[in-house]
């Protein structure tokens, strides 16, 4: 199949009110385990890494494995940069080809993240490539100096003026998820996420999708979510295969981490409507 952008992905995904899973990859066996996901079930998928992951898999690793995959993908596949936080980063991975880049400005004032993202929407504009940013803080990730970034509810109010001023092609917000494995149970704003809806057209992305309940799920799809982020419960899956098989050598356990981590990704594209969508 032709490589797809996540624009289109997500237009689709809004249309017919489903939601499409996006997944972080590090290596063969994730982008593998997701595609194989999306291929069995008809889906549409997402796959992506982040800035935070470029110790792990340097873009000149990743990023052609994830594009060469979703372009032999029997599935439409996107391939999305995750949280970005740096200009040079930025930089690097438009040369790297992501059809579409998130630019993490929830640690800086509102002024600084709307002037910033505004500035990059230029730039990626230029250059066809899609901008996702952040209005208000999901906790759970931290910083260079391990500081972790506070939740701050995204203000309703505040939705259409960021995107009008950004000219942001989609917009992450905060309802009351986190990232990484949850402290305490969740408990998810849908007022809040549905008053967000009404406010704005760009498709909503749910960060923090690792820990949520199927019903989680369904209420955010319901309430206006079209793209849905996961990482920690398809890690998490991986590394309970190895743990299961200590005597497995280390090409078995690759596939068995594998296998599981491509049923992880199985459950959540059912769960979030998306088979039967390609
Ligand atoms: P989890 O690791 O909590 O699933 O979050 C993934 C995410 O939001 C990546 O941006």
């Amino acid at each position: 199949m032709a490589l797809y952008n996540m624009k289109e992905i997500l237009a689709d995904a809004q249309k017919r009110g489903y939601g499409v899973g996006f997944f972080n990859a590090v290596n063969l066996e994730m982008i593998r385990a997701y595609i194989e996901a999306a291929e069995e079930l008809d889906s549409p998928i997402i796959i992506g890494t982040a800035e935070a992951l470029l110790p792990i898999a340097p873009f000149e690793w990743i990023v052609p494995a994830m594009l060469e995959a979703a372009r032999r993908a029997k599935a439409p596949v996107a391939v999305h940069l995750d949280h970005t936080y740096h200009f040079k980063t930025l930089m690097q991975a438009l040369r790297a080809g992501f059809g579409s880049i998130m630019y993490d400005g929830s640690r800086e004032s509102h002024e600084n993240n709307l002037k910033h993202s505004a500035a990059i929407a230029r730039i990626v504009h230029g250059m066809g490539v899609g901008l996702e940013c952040e209005l208000g803080s999901v906790s759970g990730l931290t910083d260079e100096t391990g500081h972790e970034d506070e939740m701050v509810y995204t203000d309703p109010a505040e939705a259409a003026e960021f995107l009008e001023r950004t000219g942001a092609d989609f917009l992450a917000v905060s309802i009351g998820t986190q990232h990484g494995v949850y402290k305490a149970e969740p408990h998810l704003d849908i007022p809040r996420l549905k008053e967000i809806r009404a406010a704005v057209d760009a498709p909503l992305v749910l960060h923090g999708g690792s820990g949520l309940s199927d019903d989680d799920f369904r209420n955010t799809i319901d309430g206006g979510i079209a793209k849905i982020n996961v990482y920690t419960d398809i890690i998490l899956a991986g590394k309970r295969a190895l743990c299961e098989h200590p005597d497995a050598s280390y090409t078995d356990g690759l596939c068995l981490a594998r296998e599981a981590m491509k049923e992880a990704t199985v459950k959540k594209l059912r769960v979030f409507g998306s088979a039967g969508k390609a």
